[in-house]
């Protein structure tokens, strides 16, 4: 087998890509500071993919599920036209409180709508239609999470899910806790849905790219 990544290539591809903002370089840095579980932040590589996913689908209305400090979600807030909302969810009241006080910072923050609870409770009240939606939340709800949001985007609408390669577990079938095993059943169920055109990119810890037919 060819094996085409080096370490470091990672560093490089962010090196290559956009600058990101001070306001986002200084959430990170205080995520990492303040927050335990840090490494939940998706990060600077992701995070400009997320904002170009925006820009070059042309997204008006984005769905998030799982915002945690809100990275992702003022990443892709920022790439949104004039008028364009990010709708996104959490738990985590702490995480809430951190977030919105980086949005209240940011010109792009007027464009988040942040809701406080369990986002299968949440997603029965949102109607959508949706342009782009990224699942980042609790892996064994994936399944259901997807379930939920198709039925609320119009044809050409794009999913992105997160950690679907879930640091290569997805690999090893030693490996059976409850997250990794929800993590390949949704991959393999995803795989075979005839309702969306699919590809999982490489990109961190592996994003499945979904456009419904
Ligand atoms: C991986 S983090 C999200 C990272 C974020 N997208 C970013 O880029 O920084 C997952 C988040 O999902 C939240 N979460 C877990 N279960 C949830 C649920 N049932 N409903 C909504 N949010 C949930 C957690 O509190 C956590 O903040």
């Amino acid at each position: 087998m060819l094996t085409l990544m080096k370490p470091g290539i990672d560093e490089y591809a962010q090196s290559k890509s956009e600058p990101t903002s001070a306001l986002l370089n200084s959430l990170e840095r205080e995520t990492h500071s303040k927050m335990a579980h840090w490494q939940m932040l998706t990060g600077r590589l992701e995070g400009r993919f997320l904002k170009m996913m925006v820009q070059i689908s042309g997204a008006k209305n984005v769905l998030e599920i799982g915002m945690f400090t809100g990275y992702s979600a003022l990443s892709m807030a920022e790439g949104l036209p004039v008028g364009g909302t990010v709708t996104t969810c959490d738990i985590d009241a702490d995480c809430i409180k951190f977030a919105k006080e980086f949005f209240a910072r940011s010109e792009h923050g007027h464009k988040i709508t942040v809701m406080e609870g369990p986002a299968l409770d949440l997603l029965k009240k949102l109607e959508g239609p949706f342009d782009l939606v990224f699942i980042d939340a609790d892996k064994p709800n994936y399944l259901n999470y997807y379930e939920a949001i198709l039925p609320k985007l119009k044809s050409g609408a794009v999913i992105l899910v997160d950690n679907v390669l879930w640091s290569g577990h997805v690999l090893d079938d030693q490996i059976t806790d409850e997250n990794t095993k929800a993590i390949v059943a949704f991959n393999d169920f995803v795989a075979r849905d005839e309702r969306v055109d699919r590809v999982l990119l490489t990109i961190r810890d592996g994003v499945f790219m979904l456009r419904k037919r």
